[in-house]
C-alpha cells in the first residue's frame, strides 16, 4: 500500500475510534478499555529517532511515572495522526490533545507568530535561544492562539532552515533562480522565495519526499536532520549553509483538556512540557553532527557554506514591510536585534 494511503487510513481508523471513545462531539477524554485512565494523544510529523520524538517519549515516561493511574499518554510520529495542519486543527476540536507544530503552520492560524518567520530575524543559533528563553519576547507571541482553542505550552529547536537541492549547488542567490523549491505553507515562506528569487512550491512536509523524486521540485529547505532522515539526502546532493530561518516548533495543547486537569496533575504536566523541551534541545546536536556525518559518507551530500549576506539583503525589505503593517512589534522587534548584537561574535 502507498505510504500516503496507508497514512490516511490509519488516520481514518484513529478518528472513528477517537470518536467511538469518546462519544462524537465531546472531544477528547476517551479512556482505556477499563474505564480508568485517560488516554493522552500526542502528534508530530518526525520520524522514531528524532529528537521531537525522544522529547515526546520522555514526556510519556515521566506523566505516566507520576500519574500512572490516571493518565495513558500515547505519542504518535511520523505523521500518523495526519499533516500538520490536520494534527492542529484537531488539537483544536480536542480530537486528539497535543501536537508539533511549526512556526510556518502556527502563522496560519494566528498572524502573531510571522514574527519568528521572518527570514534572518536572528542572526545567530545562540540569539535566537536567548529570545526564547526571554518571555517578554515569547510570550505575546505564544499566548495569541489562546482564543484558537489551544495553547502554546514549549517550544523545541529545529536548528538553522538552509536549502538544498538535487543538481546545483546554491551558492549564491542566482543560483536558486528557476528552480522550484518546496516551501512551507505560509504567505511569509512563499515572500522569502520571490524574494530569493527561485520558485516557491508549497506543500505539506509528508510530500516532500515523493516530490523530490519524481521531479516535481528542484530542491527544499531544512535541517540536516531532516536532509537525512527523511530521506531527501538521496535525491538532494547540495546542502547550502544559507541559514535564512531559525524558528521554533511549538508544542500545542487543547484548552479544554489543559483546563480541566486537576490543579495537582496540571503542576505534572506543566513539568512534563519542560522536559519535552530539555530532551528535543539536550539530542539536537549530537543527532545533526550523526545527520552530517550519515549525508556526506551514505548520501553524499556535499556542505556548502556561502557568504550569507546577499541572501540577507534580498530579505530585509520583508523585515521593513511587516514592522510597516505591525508598529506595535517594533518593540519585541527591538528586543531581538539586541540579542542578536551581543551574540554575533559567538555566532554557531
Ligand atoms: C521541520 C519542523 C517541522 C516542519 C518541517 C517542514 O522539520 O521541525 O515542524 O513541519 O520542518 O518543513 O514542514
Amino acid at each position: 500500500m502507498k505510504n500516503k494511503t496507508k497514512k490516511s487510513l490509519l488516520l481514518l481508523v484513529f478518528c472513528i475510534s477517537v470518536c467511538m471513545a469518546s462519544g462524537c462531539g465531546k472531544g477528547s477524554g476517551s479512556t482505556d478499555n477499563k474505564g480508568e485512565r485517560k488516554i493522552i494523544y500526542v502528534g508530530h510529523n518526525q520520524p522514531a529517532d528524532h529528537p521531537t520524538n525522544l522529547g515526546m517519549l520522555a514526556f510519556e515516561e515521566y506523566i505516566e511515572k507520576e500519574l500512572g493511574d490516571k493518565y495513558d499518554v500515547q505519542v504518535f510520529p511520523n505523521e500518523l495522526l495526519g499533516s500538520q495542519t490536520d494534527m492542529v486543527q484537531l488539537t483544536q476540536t480536542g480530537a486528539i490533545d497535543i501536537c508539533v507544530a511549526s512556526n510556518a503552520i502556527m502563522e496560519t492560524f494566528s498572524p502573531a507568530f510571522t514574527l519568528f518567520n521572518l527570514p534572518y530575524l536572528f542572526t545567530s543559533v545562540d540569539a535566537f535561544y536567548a529570545a526564547m528563553e526571554d518571555e517578554s519576547i515569547t510570550e505575546p507571541i505564544f499566548s495569541s492562539t489562546d482564543g484558537a482553542g489551544f495553547s502554546v505550552v514549549t517550544w523545541l529547536d529545529l536548528g538553522t532552515r538552509n536549502f538544498y537541492t538535487v543538481s546545483r549547488a546554491i551558492e549564491k542567490p542566482e543560483d536558486l533562480r528557476g528552480l522550484k523549491i518546496r516551501v512551507q505553507q505560509s504567505a511569509t515562506n512563499v515572500e522569502m522565495m520571490k524574494r530569493l528569487g527561485g520558485s516557491a512550491t508549497p506543500m505539506g512536509f509528508g510530500d516532500v519526499y515523493t516530490a523530490l523524486q519524481s521531479n516535481i521540485i528542484d530542491g527544499a529547505e531544512n535541517s540536516e536532520i531532516v536532509l537525512t532522515a527523511n530521506g531527501h539526502g538521496e535525491v538532494c546532493k547540495y546542502f547550502s549553509y544559507d541559514m535564512h530561518q531559525i524558528t521554533p516548533d511549538s508544542v500545542i495543547v487543547n484548552n479544554k483538556f489543559l483546563e480541566g486537569l486537576p490543579e495537582e496533575d496540571r503542576e505534572t504536566f506543566e513539568k512534563g512540557f519542560a522536559l519535552i523541551n530539555q530532551v528535543e534541545r539536550e539530542n539536537w546536536d549530537v543527532s545533526v553532527a550523526e545527520a552530517k556525518k550519515r549525508a556526506e559518507t551514505e548520501q553524499m551530500v556535499q556542505f556548502i557554506y556561502p557568504d550569507t549576506k546577499p541572501f540577507q539583503e534580498l530579505c530585509s525589505p520583508i523585515h521593513e514591510e511587516y514592522l510597516k503593517s505591525n508598529p506595535e512589534k517594533q518593540p519585541i522587534y527591538d528586543k531581538i536585534q539586541e540579542y542578536n548584537t551581543y551574540y554575533a561574535a559567538e555566532s554557531k
